[in-house]
């Protein structure tokens, strides 16, 4: 049987970054499941589809299909068969991805992907909805998070580093939007699954929570 980590929580949390280097160190696969929600987000703004319309984007499911590959180690997500991956980290795509991640059509169409690749390999799967929705049987379940004003200074950080100019406020605004689109949602909103560990990481290191996340995965799988 294949195991499962499971790390949830709202955006800017460091979730990638840190299931990142639980799953290099422990060999299994990464999964970024919110890469394959802005893949899905990109097809419809590229098919000029009104994103508010839950008709239109769940006829245009019909015709997409995402899928991963691994290069070197990377997961790279491919859209029809194209590698997406370099044009779905934008504000805009990240942002439609939370929109159309409300609809069911989206949903399972990604959720069948999600499950079959826990299936057959050992993976850390990060997400808002993988602890509660996606593996409910996941042996470690995390749920990590940090306040709005650590998230926002991260991806301030971030953005000055590409030599961009953000303005603070804003990205602390967009933050909250973010996640009220993905708490209150119908179908399997981000929320802590009743068996998660919560980890806050404003104060915590990027090596302090993988230590503990590792301590964790020892404890209930070895
Ligand atoms: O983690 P991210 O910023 O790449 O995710 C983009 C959006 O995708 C997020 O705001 C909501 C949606 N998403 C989701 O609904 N369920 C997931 N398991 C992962 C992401």
């Amino acid at each position: 049987m294949s195991i499962n980590i499971a790390i949830d929580g709202p955006a800017g949390a460091g979730k990638s970054t840190i299931a990142k280097r639980v799953a290099e160190k422990l060999s299994f696969i990464y999964v970024d499941t919110g890469a394959m929600y802005r893949a899905m987000a990109l097809y419809m703004l590229r098919g000029r589809v009104d994103i508010k319309d839950e008709a239109a984007v769940t006829d245009m499911c019909s015709n997409v299909h995402v899928g991963i590959t691994y290069e070197d180690g990377e997961q790279r997500v491919l859209l029809n068969e194209e590698d997406v991956s370099g044009l779905i980290r934008s504000e805009e795509v990240g942002n439609a991805a939370s929109a159309v991640a409300v609809y069911s059509a989206v949903r399972a169409k990604l959720l069948e992907l999600q499950q079959s690749l826990a299936r057959t390999h050992n993976v850390v799967m990060d997400g808002r909805d993988i602890g509660s929705a996606v593996l409910p049987g996941a042996q470690v379940k995390i749920y990590l998070t940090a306040s709005v004003h650590t998230r926002a200074e991260r991806r301030y950080k971030e953005l000055v580093k590409k030599g961009e100019s953000p303005d603070i406020q804003v990205i602390e605004q967009d933050i909250i939007d973010r996640d009220y689109q993905d708490m209150h949602r119908k179908i399997s909103p981000l929320c802590q699954a009743e068996d998660a560990v919560l980890i806050d990481s404003s104060r915590l290191s990027i090596d302090g929570v993988v230590d503990r996340i590792l301590n964790i995965y020892k404890e209930r799988c070895c």
